[in-house]
């Protein structure tokens, strides 16, 4: 049986005005469809248009033209509210600078998310507590985020993420604040996540070396697909893809 959507993205364009007058194009006719249960890396260099295309996906912005579906609803025209609603309930996010509330403690940070979902004070504390003990962090809950390291302020906000039960976990740059082996065990947490689990992911990166923790690439070279498929032996193919959108 062919597994159910979760984003499906057809011919999103994206379209910024410019200050000095005109407009530049930053995304061109992105097409793709992810599947339940798929990690999947959006892979490209710096300017390439990867947060852009995060911020439609994560319906924190709205495309130009072209329409997006999550989980099989049309996504691309409802109001603001609407998408905050749709972000709560379907989406949980991971960035680059953790995005934690800096003089709150981590259960209070990771109970956030829930704060909107009419759900009690206990629960709210007992669902914290227990994201809290996957990341491994139990024993830090009163710790402001200040007080620890950067892996264990990036476990914080992938337990956050986690705590609203998402269907999808959307990572930015994940590990682009960390040294590599607490940037390592960041991936290995999202690989366990993705197969114990079941969640779906989908990481941004520019390092390829990062993109090979998922199971699938889609690569954006200046606001195009250039190559979408399993990872690669080398990185090599993926630059040669680039070469039909060089100026
Ligand atoms: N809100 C915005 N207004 C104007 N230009 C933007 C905005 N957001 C991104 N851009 C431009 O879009 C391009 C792609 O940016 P971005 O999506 O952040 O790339 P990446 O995440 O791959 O580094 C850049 O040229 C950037 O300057
Ligand atoms: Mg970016």
């Amino acid at each position: 049986m062919n597994k159910p959507s979760v984003v499906f993205l057809n011919k999103i364009c994206k379209q910024f005005p410019l200050e000095i007058g005109g407009i530049q194009q930053v995304l061109f006719d992105i097409t793709f469809d992810i599947k339940s249960g798929e990690f999947v890396a959006i892979m490209g260099p710096s300017g390439s248009g990867k947060s852009t295309c995060m911020n439609i996906i994560g319906a924190l912005d709205t495309a130009s033209s072209g329409t997006y579906e999550l989980y099989g609803k049309d996504i691309s025209t409802l109001s603001p509210d609407d998408l905050a609603t749709i972000r709560n309930e379907y989406i949980g996010f991971v960035f680059q600078n953790f995005n934690l509330l800096p003089k709150r403690n981590i259960l209070d940070n990771v109970m956030l998310p829930l704060m909107y979902r009419g759900i009690s004070i206990n629960d709210r504390n007992k669902r914290a507590h227990e994201m809290l003990s996957l990341v491994g962090l139990e024993k830090f809950e009163s710790y402001l985020p200040t007080q620890l390291s950067g892996g264990m302020k990036q476990r914080v906000a992938i337990a956050r993420a986690l705590s609203g039960n998402p269907k999808l976990i959307l990572a930015d740059e994940p590990t682009g604040s960390l040294d590599s082996k607490m940037g390592n065990e960041i991936l290995k947490f999202f690989k366990k996540l993705n197969t114990d689990m079941g969640i779906t992911i989908i990481i941004i990166t520019h390092e390829f070396e990062i993109a090979q923790y998922a199971n699938r690439i889609i690569h954006i070279y200046d606001g195009h697909v250039t190559y979408d498929g399993p990872i690669p032996k080398n990185e090599q193919s993926l630059l040669k893809s680039e070469q039909r959108y060089k100026k």
